[in-house]
Order: structure tokens, then sequence, then C-alpha cells
């Protein structure tokens, strides 16, 4: 077996390493803490917290892929809900599995009245995100049955519980944010296209499906479907290892994403390319303002991507085709259409820029992502909501790995202590 050396003063510790198929090894180091160590490691940059068979990123060489297979072959082969299976089962399905899984699916995508009722009862000025994750964690109120995560059967029945109903909860955000009616399921039609549906139909007038916007769609919520380690999924196993269940885990992941700095940069990017448009400034001085100012720029740099990231390339590529169509006139005004002119402007100065190219700081997967969503037809406030419909399935699936892994421990990280030694009480009169 191969081992790491660690010397520490006099101290002589052998680690052993688990090897990884692919990627970097594991040197094992929870053995020190008997010795009086702990690793300090602040981000967790070099920690792996579990072995993992779900997702493969090689960050240098724009390398992502689910279970072996490249997202850009699924992207072009699959879709989201075999997709989704494919995560959860380490394998793609049969024809007659992804029917059932499509059916399970359908036969749940419906929530109850009272549901529909506390839906209602958010504000309509509410933040979408804290309203999705209220709703996932409801559901663990409204389908008590499904909850003992120590019931292999009531596991599967909440994992497609949160599949089927995400769609619902989040087409019903939409609609009451805008003071509309929220629509009843058609279990004749997919997901992407009937959760379009739900979103866009208006009740009185047929509902024509738009195919280029389903498959841009069911792309972006495939790039989305996984990321291994990333900050909510990390939420997702720790809270996850407590035994929380699927459904509070769930919605503390869907919490850690609402972070400007993690799925909540795909809202921050729009904002930011209206900035651009609305202050006179060339798009060139704005970047140097930016760098002067030691400020970040939204849709730039990746914890783990230090060169493309594969997910903004597909991004780009929908959003190049739908903004080519004839009808994105219709669709976009020309105010908003002039954004996506700044965003590749954006994206060829920075990406010749001396600061971006040797921080190795290229356009992260938000930063096409709202553009996309906003031509296909939602507001801001939905691009997050939008990103976490599309993670589900990953965090479901780590979350189960998770459970499934005999090697997991609550999560519990250590600290290195730097406050004060023990030190008596003051009583308040004589402070
Ligand atoms: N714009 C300008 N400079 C940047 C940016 C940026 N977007 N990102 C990083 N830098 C600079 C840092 O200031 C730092 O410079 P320095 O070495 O001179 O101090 C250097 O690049 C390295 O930065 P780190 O903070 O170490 O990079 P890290 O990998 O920890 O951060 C992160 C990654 C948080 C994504 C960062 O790049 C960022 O804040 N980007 C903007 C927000 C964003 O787009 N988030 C979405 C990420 S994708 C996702 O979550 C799905």
């Amino acid at each position: 077996m191969v081992e790491a050396k660690l010397n520490v003063d006099a101290s002589k510790f052998d680690l052993p390493v688990v090897k990884a198929t692919e990627g970097a090894d594991g040197i094992v180091v929870s053995s020190l803490k008997n010795d009086g160590f702990v690793t300090l490691d602040p981000g967790f940059l070099t920690t792996a917290q579990c072995e993992s068979k779900i997702t493969f990123i090689d960050g240098q060489k724009s390398i992502l892929r689910y279970r072996g297979y490249p997202i850009e072959q699924l992207c072009e082969q699959s879709d989201f809900l075999e997709v989704a299976w494919l995560l959860q089962h380490g394998e793609l399905p049969t024809k007659v599995q992804y029917d059932q899984f499509c059916l399970d699916l359908n036969h749940r995508t419906m929530v109850g009245e009272d549901f529909r009722s506390f839906m209602a009862s958010f504000p309509r000025s509410a933040q979408p995100m804290s309203v999705l994750a209220s709703a996932i964690n409801a559901l663990a109120a409204f389908y008590p049955d499904t909850t003992d995560i120590s019931d292999p059967e009531q596991l599967d029945e909440s994992a497609r519980i949160i599949m089927a109903k995400a769609r619902t909860i989040v087409s019903y955000i939409y609609r009451r944010r805008r003071d509309e009616p929220m629509l009843y399921p058609d279990v004749a039609r997919g997901y992407v296209d009937d959760f379009l549906r739900m979103c866009f139909a208006v009740p009185y007038e047929p509902y024509e499906s738009d195919d280029l916007s389903i498959h841009a769609l069911g792309r972006l919520l495939i790039i989305h479907a996984d990321h291994e380690q990333n900050c909510s999924t990390s939420v997702v196993r720790i809270a996850g290892s407590a035994h929380a269940n699927l459904y509070s885990a769930v919605a503390a992941g869907v919490n850690a994403l609402s972070g400007p700095l993690h799925g909540g940069a795909n809202e921050a990017v729009l904002k930011q390319l209206e900035v651009i448009r609305d202050s006179g400034e060339s798009v060139g001085q704005f970047v140097e303002h930016a760098k002067d100012n030691g400020a970040r720029i939204s849709g730039f740099g990746h914890r783990v991507y230090k060169c493309h990231d594969p997910r903004a390339v597909v991004a780009k590529h929908y959003l190049e085709q739908l903004m080519a169509r004839g009808d994105v006139d219709r669709r976009l005004p020309a105010d908003e259409r002039a954004l996506f002119d700044i965003a590749t402007e954006l994206e060829d100065i920075a990406t010749h820029d001396d600061y971006f190219v040797s921080r190795h700081l290229y356009p992260n997967v938000d930063f096409y992502t709202g553009l996309l969503y906003r031509v296909i037809g939602f507001d801001a406030p939905m691009f997050t909501p939008l990103f976490a419909l599309g993670r589900i399935p990953g965090w479901i699936a780590q979350y189960r790995e998770m459970l499934a892994d005999p090697q997991t421990k609550i999560g519990r990280p250590r600290q290195v202590y730097t406050g004060q030694v023990e030190r008596d009480y003051v009583p308040m009169d004589q402070r």
C-alpha cells in the first residue's frame, strides 16, 4: 500500500493513501487527531470529504463527466431525466427502466390543494430561493411517511417526490410572482415541455411548445445536474450525515446555492451587464475600473476550473442559437438584446487581459446561463431556482451515496483555536 510520510518536529507519521481512478489521490489524515494534530485547510481547498463515484472534474483540462460520461455527449444524446437516473443509479437506464422512471415522476408531479395553498401563502414579492427552500422542506411535513431514511422504500419515494414536485414548485414560484394562476401538470408532455407550459401558458389560450427552448433548457438542466463536492452539495452531505431526511438536506443545499458566490452568480451577471449598459462606460473601461478597485467580475473564475468551464461552452452554444433565431426581436426587447453583445465583448476583453489570463479566470457556467434563461422567458430572480432545479438529481445522488458509504461519519470539522486562554469572569461594575 502506498503511504505518505509526515514529519512534525520529532513525530513521524505514515499516512495511507487512497488511489483515485482519475485525479488526485487522497492522503488519509484521520489518525492525526489521536496524536494531537488537526489539518487546517480553510475553504477545504485541499480536503476531500469523501470517496465518490458520481462526478469527475479535471479543472485544468475542462473535463466534466457524470459516471464517466462526458457532459458534451450527454448534452448531445441524452435528456435530463436519463441523466437524473444515471447520477442516482450509476448506469444508463434500459428503455423499460427509463419509461418506468418517467411514469413514476409524472404520477407525482401534482401537489395537493393544501400544498398549493401553502405556496399561495408566501408574499408575491418573496425571494424565490427562500420560497423554494421552504417548499422543499415542507414536503417532509406533507409526506411524513417518506421521511424515514433507514427504510429504502421511503428513501426512494422521497427522491421521486422531490424530483417530480420541484418543477411544479418552481413553476408556482414563477406564476405567483406575476399574480398568475398556478397550473396543474399535463402528464402527456415531457418534463421540460410541461415545466415551460406551467410557467408560460395563458389559461384561456392553447399553449404551443417551442422545441428550441425545450431543448436548450433541457441542456441547461443537464449541465447543472451535478458538480461533485461544491458548496451546496457539501452542505447536503453534511446535513445528511446527521441523518436529516432527504427533504431537509436538499432544502439546506438550496439555501447554500442561493449565495451570490455560488448559484446566485447568474443573477449577479445579468445585473452587472445592465450596469455596464446603463453606465455609458465602454466594456473596456468597466474592466479597468474593476481591476483598479479590486472588484470581482461576476461570472468569471472558478474554484476548480482553471481554464474554460465546459458548462459555459454548452450554455453559450445554445444562447447563440436562440439569439440567431428570427423571433428574437419579439422575445427580447432591444435593450436586453444589447446585453448579449456586452457579454460577448466582456468575455473577449477579459480572456485577452493579462490580469485574467495570469489568474486563470475564464467565464464560468453562470456567465451565459442568465442570458439564456432570459431569452427563454424567465426574469432574473428565477435564474437561481432554475439552477437548483437542475442540481436536484445531483444532490439526491450525493446524499444517497453518502448514506450508503460505510465510511460516512457525522460531518464535524475541527478547528485550530486561536482565542483567549482561560481567564476569570469580571463582574459588570468592574469592567
Ligand atoms: N474577477 C476578478 N478577479 C477575480 C475573480 C473575478 N471574478 N475571481 C477571482 N479573482 C482574483 C482574486 O481577486 C485573486 O486575485 P489575487 O491573487 O490578486 O488576490 C485571484 O483571482 C484568485 O482568487 P480566489 O478568491 O483565490 O479564487 P477562488 O478559486 O477561491 O474563487 C470564485 C472562486 C469564488 C468563484 C471567484 O472566482 C469569484 O468570486 N467569482 C465571481 C463570482 C462567480 O462568478 N461565482 C460563480 C462561480 S460558479 C458556481 O458557483 C456555479
